[in-house]
């Protein structure tokens, strides 16, 4: 599978591709990035570690021709927030870059069944924007959503619980941002109830849910912003597609009914493959949960409906 990379010289981008290296189940990796020697640097330090990884290709350039034959585009390009600023309101200044880079992918030929994954924030409303343009048929765009949300989540409630950051099974849901929302209803660690743990209590997972959600504005404060944990996470959803598996990700689409919720593009839990978002699962939720998974689609709404 061929996955080009618009945003591709940039930290989140860069890091999305050496996560893919790692993996080494894609078979091509192109990084567009307007300024060409980044992305040409890029790819050319991931071409020195072929030797000691895997036998992929790699290609860049500022325009999109290396982008024609992908099998899967991931859009991390744009510009990013301050640590005191949320993603939504990066919503004016990269709605325009993002219709840019649309207009671009309109020129490529993409493979049949291509699939898009919108990294670029505010993701949610840039993914109801990519989903719109039919460049690809609606399923077939994916946002990368809670993600993010839920690796961090998962990784930091191990921390609190001292177990392995694998055997936790905790949801983020919704919009990728301040009205996020855990679903702790369902959260378990090795099967086992969160709640009945030791070291549980509401405050201290509230405090690692808190933490969770400012957790974007901290790594930027600390070094500029993030790469790492958002790398992985892409890579994640690149390879489910990649392989078909039907895993169940919180990723961002446009939904259609999910628990009341239709026509904005927020996470609940889908089935991946090939084709993007095979299903969208109706999540087990309390009623608070619920309830804050609907605040959240109305804020989308409410910044998307302002763009139109
Ligand atoms: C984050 O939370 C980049 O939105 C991404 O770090």
């Amino acid at each position: 599978m061929k996955v080009s990379i618009i945003g591709g010289g940039g930290r989140v981008g860069s890091d999305a591709a050496y996560a893919l290296q790692l993996g080494g189940i894609v078979r091509e990796i192109a990084l567009v990035d307007m300024n060409k020697d980044l992305a040409d640097g890029e790819a050319l330090d991931l071409r020195h570690g072929a030797a000691l990884c895997g036998n992929q290709v790699f290609t860049s350039n500022s325009e999109y021709d290396v982008v024609d034959g992908s099998d899967c585009v991931v859009i991390t390009a744009g510009l990013r927030r301050k640590p005191d600023e949320s993603r939504l309101e990066l919503v004016n200044r990269n709605v325009s870059l993002f219709k840019g880079i649309l207009d671009s992918l309109k020129g490529c030929k993409l493979n049949a069944g291509a699939t898009i994954l919108v990294v670029s924030n505010p993701v949610d409303i840039l993914t109801m924007l990519a989903a719109q343009s039919g460049i690809v048929p609606e399923s077939q765009v994916l946002g990368l959503g809670t993600v993010l949300d839920t690796c961090r989540f998962r990784s930091l409630l191990a921390d609190h619980f001292k177990v392995g950051a694998r055997d936790v099974s905790a949801l983020i849901l919704g919009e990728h941002g301040d009205s996020m929302v855990p679903i702790l209803s369902s959260a378990t660690i090795g099967g086992v109830s969160l709640a009945s743990i030791n070291g549980y209590s509401d405050e201290a997972v509230t405090g690692v849910f808190d933490f969770t959600r400012k957790s974007g504005a901290e790594v930027i404060r600390l070094k500029g912003g993030a790469g790492r944990a958002v790398g992985v996470s892409i890579k994640e959803v690149v390879e489910n597609i990649a392989l078909n598996t039907e895993a169940v990700l919180p990723v961002s689409s446009v939904q259609h009914g999910t628990l009341g919720i239709s026509n904005i593009a927020l996470s609940l839990p889908t089935k991946v493959g090939r084709r993007g978002a095979h299903e969208v699962l109706t999540p087990a939720v309390s009623e608070a949960e619920r309830e804050g998974l609907l605040k959240s689609a109305k804020s989308l709404s409410d910044v998307f409906s302002s763009l139109t």
